[in-house]
């Protein structure tokens, strides 16, 4: 039943004990997206230790999700200086120019706004045309500097209707999350093992979980 609410590109924000997703998203961009994603070339190992945990601890990350695989991302974080933030968006390669980078940030305004940030930074490459487009739909200031450009974004005010739309979003997406990791831990387990008396006694419990379905 809920196989649809895991598929077609839903954005949801990811949640405590996620950020391997996040990992592995960022390790599937090609070279031109992770490049354009972090200023210049960037080795496995630099990712692996961006997406580690504690390093993310501040920031607050919104994907994008195909058939429940994260294929789009973006990454918010506060700034020391008050009412501003920056952000960061991702899209893998097959899933670029259909609107998810569009989705992202749309969302990622609403969120920041919500904080009473009223300027949101994105830092891009010079060359970087299509987050500059991007952003201009917006209503993004572009400041070119040597080499790269830095995106200027106002943030709507926060109102009423926008901070219950976020509250109304954050508890189903939560639920959705939910539904996503036991899928995904049904998947294990039929990869483990597709008999069930051959399982683990840890196994059969979740499994018992996953036959709600
Ligand atoms: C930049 C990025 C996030 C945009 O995401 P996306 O899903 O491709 O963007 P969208 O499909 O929503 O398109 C947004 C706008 O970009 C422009 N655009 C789309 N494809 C384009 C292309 N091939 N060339 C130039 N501009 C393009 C269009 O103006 C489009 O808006 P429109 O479709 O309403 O005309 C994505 O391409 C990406 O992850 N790139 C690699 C990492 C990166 O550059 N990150 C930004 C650093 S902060």
């Amino acid at each position: 039943m809920y196989e649809g609410l895991i598929s077609g590109g839903a954005v949801r924000r990811l949640w405590f004990g996620e950020t391997e997703l996040y990992r592995q998203h960022l390790l599937r961009l090609d070279p031109e997206s992770r490049r354009n994603r972090f200023g210049g070339a960037v080795s496995d190992e630099f990712i692996a230790h961006y997406a580690e945990p504690f390093a993310l601890s501040g920031a607050i990350i919104y994907g994008s999700f195909v058939d429940g695989v994260l294929r789009g991302a973006a990454e918010l974080r506060l700034l020391t200086r008050e009412g501003e933030a920056e952000a960061a968006l991702s899209v893998e390669r097959p899933w670029q120019s259909h609107g998810v980078g569009t989705a992202l940030l749309e969302r990622v305004l609403l969120v920041a706004g919500n904080r009473e940030i009223k300027r949101l930074h994105m830092i891009c490459l010079a060359e970087n045309r299509r987050v500059q487009q991007l952003a201009r739909k917006f209503d993004a200031e572009l400041a070119f500097q040597s080499g790269s450009v830095v995106v200027d974004l106002i943030a709507p005010r926060p109102t009423p209707i926008s901070l219950i739309r976020e509250l109304v979003a954050d508890g189903a997406e939560l639920a959705t999350a939910m539904l996503d990791v036991a899928s995904q831990l049904s998947k294990r387990i039929q990869h483990i093992d597709g008999s069930p008396a051959r399982r683990p006694a840890q196994y059969r419990r979740l499994t018992l979980v996953d036959n709600w379905r």
